[in-house]
């Protein structure tokens, strides 16, 4: 579709989660025209509903040298460590700074933040707000800043593709617009700075802890932009998820890494702890290792599910540090303060994404990305519990650093023209496809075997779209449904070609890690007839 309307800026951001918000103001801050855009409302992404924390070296003793190495740890050898030294060592600050922009965290009695763990850490480090809803409070207070600062944002714009000018340099984004007046239909932002901060594709499976608006927009936008990207293969399954039953679908509720981290045990079904011996961690073992311990009891045991026991927090903890998950729980029929709690683990975090540098730059100019639709290198093959809310807020400002440092890029004539490259959509229908294909075939256990059948039916999907008489309309849904296919495509090709198990890439047919020929990252990037 031609764009039917314009506006013109410095910077355009797409999204509107810590990363988004985080960078908006800060180029708003050094004087850069900046709007941002985002798909449903300012607060509707996946921010909102972080519940552990944001991890940082904060806590007496601790060092960022310590949370380098569980970091390292955890991303099991696919961590690149001048990124993670950066995450690290400007992690402190940036969590100051976020208080300073109106983020209130939990207090311990000295008055000094309040410090929880999670698992992998070694150490107390993770800030949290609310007890159990620091997502929540730290949209709040990045979008009350946006508003206070007068910030240009347009609501319910889902983004189509990247523009670029003649030298092949980012020019804007075309966007579609659900709203009324002004911005109404496809329209574009030119600007000569476009951060990518869409968050992330949870969606792409049946069931997950993402909200309903994390579908892979950023990824498959940067992919039919021809930029690199790397890693997809490495989807976190969230251990703790509250089990509302085989069918149930969509975004599940989530069970915070902290609840273990102040001493829930996880029990199978005959109410033995069998995290005990498998880690020196236990519970606390990084995430992969725990979702893969009980999804490995979930199969001998031919159980659904297994439980989570923190009955002896008692009810005042339960009310005090775990507000949220308690409502949670107490909304499907399930009092965690009486009773051990169903919990299977679920997809919740991408791992990889658009490929960056230090200074958040993607392989096309003036193109950037930050927050979890990047890859950034901090994360590795598993990503650290807590460490996303702090990648979005350390690169976002780095982003907003390089942009300022070199100046809105204007060499190029702008761009006039959509060079939208997807000729044809999705039927909205067909979602349900996509997810339950990935689901069976490239969920928590992947195989050969189960590969090449999701594979193979994505692929009957995609001729599907391409035929003209099942091309389905312009809208957000099909949008959505055509992105979701892109990115589980390359997921898939990335899990069959990566033949170890890593991290939270799992298959059952290369059960090991294989340093001497997997130890890269697999970088994917589209050829014009191919994406
Ligand atoms: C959680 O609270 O368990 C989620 C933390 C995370 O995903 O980093």
């Amino acid at each position: 579709p031609a764009p039917g309307w314009s506006i013109d800026a410095d910077v355009v951001v797409v999204g509107s989660g810590v990363a988004g918000l985080t960078a908006a103001l800060r180029c708003t801050s050094a004087g850069l025209r900046t709007v941002v855009v985002t798909k449903a409302r300012l607060d509707a992404g996946s921010t909102r509903w972080a519940q552990g924390g944001i991890a940082a070296a904060l806590g007496d003793g601790d060092t960022p040298a310590q949370h380098l190495d569980d970091t390292l740890v955890a991303g099991a050898g696919l961590c690149d460590e001048p990124a993670v030294d950066v995450l690290v060592t400007e992690g402190p600050d940036a969590v100051r700074r976020l208080i300073a922009t109106g983020a209130h965290f939990d207090k311990a009695d000295d008055g000094t933040i309040a410090l929880t763990r999670e698992g992998g850490h070694h150490r107390r480090r993770i800030v949290h707000a609310g007890g159990d809803a620091t997502g929540a409070e730290v949209s709040r207070a990045l979008v009350e800043a946006i508003r206070d600062r007068g910030v240009r944002f347009i609501e319910h714009a889902l983004v189509l593709d990247l523009l670029k000018d003649e030298t092949g340099h980012t020019a804007g984004v075309t966007l579609h617009v659900m709203g009324e007046g002004q911005h109404d239909g496809v329209g574009a932002v030119h600007a000569p700075a476009v951060v990518l901060a869409t968050g992330g594709m949870g969606q792409v499976f049946s069931a997950t802890t993402n909200p309903s608006v994390s579908t892979g927009d950023g990824v498959a936008l940067a992919l039919r932009a021809g930029a690199e990207v790397s890693d997809l293969e490495f989807v976190q399954f969230h251990p703790t998820v509250l089990f509302l039953g085989a069918d149930s679908e969509g975004q599940q509720p989530l069970v915070s890494e902290a609840v273990r981290g102040e001493g829930a045990h996880l029990v199978d079904a005959d109410g033995v702890r069998f995290m005990l011996g498998q880690h020196e961690l236990a519970e606390l073992a990084p995430r992969d290792i725990v979702a893969k311990a009980i999804t490995r009891r979930m199969l001998e045991q031919d159980a659904e599910h297994m439980y989570l026991d923190a009955r002896h927090f008692g009810a005042e903890m339960w009310e005090q540090r775990f507000p949220t998950i308690l409502a949670a729980c107490r909304s499907h029929g399930m009092d965690p303060v009486t009773e051990p709690i169903p919990i299977a683990p679920a997809a919740h975090y991408a791992s990889g994404g658009v490929r960056t540098d230090l200074h958040g730059r993607t392989t096309v100019p003036g193109l950037y990305a930050c927050g979890e639709v990047a890859c950034t290198g901090v994360h590795g093959a598993n990503r650290l519990a807590s460490n996303s809310l702090l990648e979005g807020l350390v690169f976002a400002e780095r982003i907003a650093a390089d942009i300022t440092a070199h100046g809105p890029h204007r060499e190029g004539r702008p761009a006039v023209a959509d060079t939208s490259t997807v000729l044809s959509l999705l039927a909205p229908e067909t979602r349900r496809e996509v997810q339950r294909t990935m689901t069976a075939g490239a969920g928590v256990l992947r195989s050969a075997e189960s590969l090449a059948g999701a594979a193979e039916a994505l692929e009957v999907l995609r001729r599907g779209a391409e035929d003209e008489r099942k091309a389905a309309e312009p809208g957000v849904d099909s949008w959505e449904t055509t992105n979701l296919l892109c990115v589980a495509r390359v997921l898939v090709a990335a899990a069959r070609e990566r033949a170890e198990t890593r991290g939270c890439h799992w298959r059952e047919d290369f059960p090991d890690r294989d340093d001497a020929a997997w130890r890269r990252h697999l970088v994917v990037r589209l050829t014009p007839d191919r994406r």
